[in-house]
């Protein structure tokens, strides 16, 4: 970890951002780009940048690569409805685009981000909880996951839903 720096995205940073979203979405997911899930990978401004109350980090090397992204948004899940209930959009912080390039994994990065990003939560006084979904085949994700937090549900088609505390 003492090699990066992690700060909160510029709009220089957009394009090294994402970089790293669209080969995490090609090399590790498989599914490539979908715009009806991914409509936010291209518009990060919009998405993450603008709303105040949203947040996109990236962790940059000592060459000034953008090495990992991890961002977060006030958007509950979309179904069923007793999640939607537990986690409603506004005050639910939702954790996205937590990737890290894969010559940089299990240095710490993904914690360190997710640290700041429910730092950022709590101090924006309005969400009372921190919920993402997970791939159960994406590589690293559940581990990661079950190490911050805890599994609220699995659903049959392979996602796995949690929350922080
Ligand atoms: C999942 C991912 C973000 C983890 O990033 P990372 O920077 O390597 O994670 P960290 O080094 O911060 O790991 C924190 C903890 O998570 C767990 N963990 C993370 N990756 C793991 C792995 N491959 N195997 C086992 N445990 C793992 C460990 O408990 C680890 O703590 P430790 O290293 O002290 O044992 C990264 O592997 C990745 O980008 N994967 C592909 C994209 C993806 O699936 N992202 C998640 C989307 S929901």
């Amino acid at each position: 970890m003492h090699n990066y720096g992690i700060r909160a995205a510029t709009a220089e940073d957009l394009g090294g951002a994402r970089a790293v979203m669209l080969d995490a979405l090609y090399r590790d997911f498989g599914t490539g780009y979908v715009p009806e899930w991914h409509e936010d990978v291209v518009d990060l401004t919009g998405h993450y940048l603008t709303p105040r109350r949203h947040a996109l980090l990236v962790a940059v090397d000592q060459q000034g690569v953008i090495a990992a992204t991890a961002a977060l948004d006030s958007r509950g899940p979309r179904e069923p409805d007793w999640l939607v209930e537990r986690y409603p959009s506004g005050e639910t912080a939702q954790l996205r685009r937590v990737y890290v390039r894969p010559e940089h994994r299990r240095r710490g990065l993904a914690r360190a981000m997710v640290n700041e990003l429910v730092e950022f939560a709590r101090a924006d006084g309005g969400y009372r909880s921190i919920y993402l979904h997970a791939y159960r085949h994406s590589p690293g994700a559940l581990d990661l996951w079950r190490a911050l937090g805890k599994v609220v549900w699995e659903d049959d088609d392979g996602v796995v839903h949690f929350e922080l505390i």
